[in-house]
């Protein structure tokens, strides 16, 4: 059996907690009960015949008063970008948190960014022009809802196939 660390990074409220919550148990929850520090779950999933469990590493979202811990993030084999569609000032904080994470690592590991919240069409506040923008740097984007589940199991998926070099 293949363990492999996940980290879910973001702004605080962005949906962390809720897509961990979405993928492994298959829940929603409006509530909103701030991380503190780490919550770690695991779920295991097979892709192209490998079974993999993988260790979710749910850390706190970033603020004003709090910044990510590179010591959370060793032995990371990859990392979620999450980002809430309904907030444009949390896309700011994800890149801010990507340059961090490769300044601090000294290498690149895979990550996939996710657009969360996309069930809240009316507010949503990143144009797609900005999206191409971020495409075009390298970035590969989700638009997930931890609400109603769209391309959440997919985008584990996706990372896991990025972790594993399946295409
Ligand atoms: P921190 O613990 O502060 O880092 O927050 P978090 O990123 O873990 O966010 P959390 O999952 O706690 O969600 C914050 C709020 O957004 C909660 O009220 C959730 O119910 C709500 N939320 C999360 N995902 C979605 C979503 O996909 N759609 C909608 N409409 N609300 C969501």
């Amino acid at each position: 059996m293949i363990n492999k660390k996940i980290c879910m990074l973001g702004a605080s409220g962005v949906g962390k907690t809720s897509l961990v919550q979405r993928f492994v148990r298959s829940i929603y929850s409006g509530k909103y009960h701030m991380t503190i520090g780490v919550k770690i779950d695991k779920k295991q999933i097979s892709v192209a015949g490998e079974d993999v469990t993988l260790m979710l590493w749910d850390l706190q979202g970033e603020d004003e008063e709090f910044k990510i811990r590179p010591s959370f993030l060793r032995g990371a084999s990859a990392y979620f970008l999450v980002v809430d569609s309904t907030r444009h000032e949390t896309l700011i904080n994800a890149f801010a948190i990507q340059k961090m994470i490769e300044t601090e690592l000294g290498k690149e590991i895979p990550f996939v960014a996710l657009f969360n919240k996309s069930d809240l069409v009316d507010n949503l506040q990143i144009s797609a022009d900005e999206v191409q923008d971020f495409e075009n740097q390298g970035w590969q984007i989700m638009n997930t809802s931890a609400k109603t589940g769209e391309m959440v199991e997919e985008s584990f998926v996706e990372l896991t196939k990025k972790i594993l070099k399946i295409s």
